[in-house]
């Protein structure tokens, strides 16, 4: 799997690629990140990227032929999706997350806010994305999120016990609560099931926590479910509980 940025800020991407379990992931040839500098594929002495709207207005928009030249010659795949980062695109979520997960390229094209000349979007991108109804300078933050949600997706990119979760019980769930030392900080202790050395009891209280945590915070996750007889039992474990306290 190999992802494409292309971008007028491609030193952005340098330090966060550089560290951590993403850092690693790529060193260990699990997926890969080439960030294109929008400005290579300009034909003109200034390398000019933008110009100003037809019809006039303010601000920059960024001109078509650099982005076709640039997906036109990183694109290696028949499969690969052609992404637009845009406020105005499909809101990306974990469906979208798992669905590129299995596509062999992603190409990544960061808009700025001013405006992407609309043949990009017509006419090349196979797909607009957002990652909020709210508006970034430029689409390299939501480059970066996709990025990062996508490819702790990819087999072997994240740890063990992360992998578990995500292929178990816990994957359509907010993640259980998680302590450590010290067993009690400022008179706030750790709760006792997690000390108690039983597996089980430890395994059911995280089910449960999760649940919980999730239908509190984002009840519409699971009222979208189908939920398996443990989850119903659980769920009404929690309503009961939390009628008596
Ligand atoms: N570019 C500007 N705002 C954006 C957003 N919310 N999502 C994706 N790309 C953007």
């Amino acid at each position: 799997m190999r992802f494409e940025v292309i971008t007028i800020f491609p030193e952005v991407f340098s330090g966060w690629l550089s560290k951590g379990i993403l850092a690693k992931a790529i060193k260990k040839g699990l997926f890969e990140v080439r960030v294109h500098n929008l400005r290579d594929f300009t034909l003109d002495k200034h390398h000019q990227v933008d110009d100003r709207p037809f019809g006039g207005g303010e601000g920059m928009v960024l001109k078509p032929e650099p982005i076709f030249r640039a997906v036109e010659a990183v694109r290696c795949s028949e499969k690969a999706e052609i992404v637009l980062l845009t406020p105005q695109g499909e809101k990306f979520d974990w469906k979208i997350a798992e669905e590129f997960s299995q596509c062999p390229q992603i190409i990544l094209i960061c808009g700025r806010y001013e405006g992407v000349d609309e043949r990009v979007s017509e006419y090349l991108a196979t797909r607009e994305m957002s990652i909020g109804d709210f508006v970034l300078t430029g689409g390299e933050l939501a480059a970066m999120v996709i990025i990062d949600a996508v490819s702790r997706l990819i087999p072997g990119v994240i740890g063990k016990e992360e992998a578990v979760k995500k292929e178990s019980f816990f994957q359509h769930y907010f993640d259980y609560p998680q302590y450590t030392r010290p067993r009690t900080f400022k008179g706030y202790p750790v709760p006792d099931v997690l000390l108690s050395g039983n597996h089980a009891k430890i395994e059911k209280w995280r089910r449960k926590k999760a649940l919980e945590k999730t239908w509190q915070k984002r009840p519409e996750l699971i009222k979208a479910k189908v939920l398996s007889p443990e989850e119903k039992q659980l769920l009404d474990e929690i309503i009961k509980e939390r009628k008596e306290k």
